[in-house]
């Protein structure tokens, strides 16, 4: 597959989200570290839910798995019962955090700022934000799509841009929220297309931005429709749901991607 300009490693990231807590999220753990053994050609995370991070990470520690939280508070300590900031991440052994999925967008009141101000956290905390953003079937059976795609980027472009990070760290996940848990995957030009339109509002940013962000798809990804997404220009990786609670079927994405 060529890409252009700076290498950009695919990147497969396991969304378990409230699945395999404790035990039985230690024992996936267990799995796909003898099932990812031998794959290096791609950079892999799984994200398991709070309770299960540490112990997740303690099972993968050494492996080439990283482990990422599925949410993130932007406050670095104080009165938020029930949330968890970016510190308190890092010390539970992850390296990376999802932001602003569309299921948090639309059940826990993540917003464009609140998700910019995440992303705007996380990056001072020296944690990997993977800022998601997909449109309703709504939107796009009304044509809105890229409207709704561009104003959900430009908010985490304007949370880099005010961060001191360098670019490059803050990964995009496009979700188009009608392919997520349904079986209805977006067809490769489909998702090429708003990947990208993504890719074309990171460069009137930057140029460099536009060339090292990665953009992974997500919303049904299985391991017959991975490579034939993996293949387009502008995909680079996958944010996988269902097919990530199994260690084969996660197993077998990740090498249909290298
Ligand atoms: P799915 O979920 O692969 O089960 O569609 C993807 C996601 O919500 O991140």
């Amino acid at each position: 597959m060529v890409r252009p300009m700076a290498e950009r490693k695919p990147l497969i990231v396991g969304n378990w989200k409230m699945f395999h807590g404790g035990a039985s999220g230690c024992e996936l753990a267990v799995e796909l570290r003898r099932s990812l053994a031998d794959i290096d050609k791609v950079d892999l995370v799984v994200a398991p839910p709070f309770t299960a991070l540490a112990a997740v990470a303690h099972e993968l520690d050494g492996s080439r798995i990283q482990v990422a939280a599925q949410n993130t508070h932007f406050e670095a300590s104080g009165a938020y019962t029930g949330e968890v900031s970016c510190q308190m991440l890092l010390e539970s052994g992850c390296s990376w955090t999802l932001v602003g999925h569309s299921e948090r967008r639309q059940h826990f009141s993540d917003t464009d700022e609140s998700v910019g101000l995440k992303v705007k956290s996380a990056l001072a905390a020296g944690l990997l934000p993977i800022a998601c953003v997909g449109e309703t079937l709504e939107q796009r059976e009304a044509g809105t799509t890229l409207d709704v795609v561009h104003r959900q980027v430009d908010a985490i472009i304007d949370a880099i841009g005010e961060s001191s990070a360098e670019p490059g760290l803050t990964t995009i996940a496009y979700e188009p929220i009608w392919a997520i848990g349904t079986g209805k995957v977006a067809g490769p030009e489909q998702a090429q297309e708003v990947h990208a339109a993504i890719r074309a509002r990171l460069a009137r940013d930057s140029t460099q931005l536009s060339e090292i962000t990665r953009i992974l798809y997500g919303g049904s990804v299985k391991p017959g429709n991975s490579a034939s997404l993996m293949a387009c220009t502008d995909i680079d990786g996958a944010l996988v749901g269902g097919a990530s609670l199994n260690a084969e079927s996660f197993a077998n994405i990740a090498r249909s991607s290298g």
